[in-house]
């Protein structure tokens, strides 16, 4: 059956209906965006969108898993993001360090695997500790890879890979897309099938730019500290009811070998 015909119809899917959606994506990246403006439209300061951000992040995780994605990728903080005041910045990386501390033993219990995307540049090397004992501690886990994108930008992640390739004196005919991708901060992770991007905005922001290539898109207004359940179900269904080509052609019962008759 297409998955178009999966869902019949266009209101909150019942039980039955997401049981029945049979394209659920493989890896699930999300660009966190909306903080800010979450927290002034409380009259809160930036830096309590941000936490409110944090605490949302394991309801996210669980019900990702839960639906049986096997990557989710969430988008911190970009190699841009720096260019925000000091005490922002440094209120995010507190807040970055803490869910790890948090979080990581109960994820580990889940049978989560955890990555970093990024360089380690100018971080702290409190937060650096943190992090590789987090990837080390769940290093073995397969129910899920949670790829944590912070201090990432995709442009960096492309030129880092030029400056190794160089450096190893990787003979130009044996540079192809997968050696590329063997490189980049990704390498095993399949490529994001669907991205995600809460706060409206309808941009990558720097984001998976190689990876991105093919993936379906879905942008939501709502701000990321209110992205629930229903927003998660909204963003499934969509994308199930997507027809991905990568620039062939969709078979039909007309079509032979992937050529239309
Ligand atoms: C996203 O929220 C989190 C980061 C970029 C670190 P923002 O802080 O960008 O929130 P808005 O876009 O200003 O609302
Ligand atoms: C993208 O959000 C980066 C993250 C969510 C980490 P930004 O708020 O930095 O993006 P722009 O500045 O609106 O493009
Ligand atoms: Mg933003």
């Amino acid at each position: 059956m297409h998955p178009r015909n999966a869902i019949k119809k266009q209101g909150a899917a019942s039980q039955e209906d997401m049981a029945s959606i049979s394209t659920v994506p493989q890896h699930v990246a999300i660009i966190m965006d909306g903080n800010g403006r979450w927290a002034k439209q409380r009259g809160l300061s930036r830096v309590e969108g941000h936490r409110a951000g944090t605490e949302n992040i394991r309801r996210v995780i669980d019900a990702f898993a839960g639906r049986g994605v096997k990557y989710l990728t969430l988008y911190a903080f970009s190699t841009e993001n720096w260019s925000r005041p000091r005490s922002e910045v440094n209120g995010l990386f507190r807040l970055l360090g803490q869910v790890i501390q948090r979080e990581t033993r109960a994820l580990h219990e889940r049978g989560v695997h955890i990555r970093h995307l990024g360089t380690t540049d100018g971080l702290s090397s409190h937060l650096v500790r943190q992090v590789k004992e987090a990837v080390e501690l769940t290093r073995h886990n397969t129910n899920i890879t949670l790829s944590l994108a912070f201090n990432y930008g995709g442009r960096a992640e492309i030129l880092g890979v030029v400056r190794r390739l160089i450096e190893e004196k990787a003979p130009p005919e044996s540079i192809d897309e997968k050696l590329f991708a063997s490189y980049l901060f990704t390498a095993g992770l399949p490529d994001p099938d669907l991205i995600i991007r809460t706060g409206g905005e309808l941009r990558l922001s720097n984001f998976l730019l190689w990876q991105a290539a093919y993936s379906e898109y879905y942008a939501t207004p709502t701000y990321w500290p209110d992205f629930d359940e229903e927003e998660i179900e909204d963003a499934i269904r969509a994308y199930s009811q997507r027809q991905r080509r990568f620039g062939g052609l969709v078979p039909t019962a007309k079509c032979k070998g992937g050529v239309a008759a």
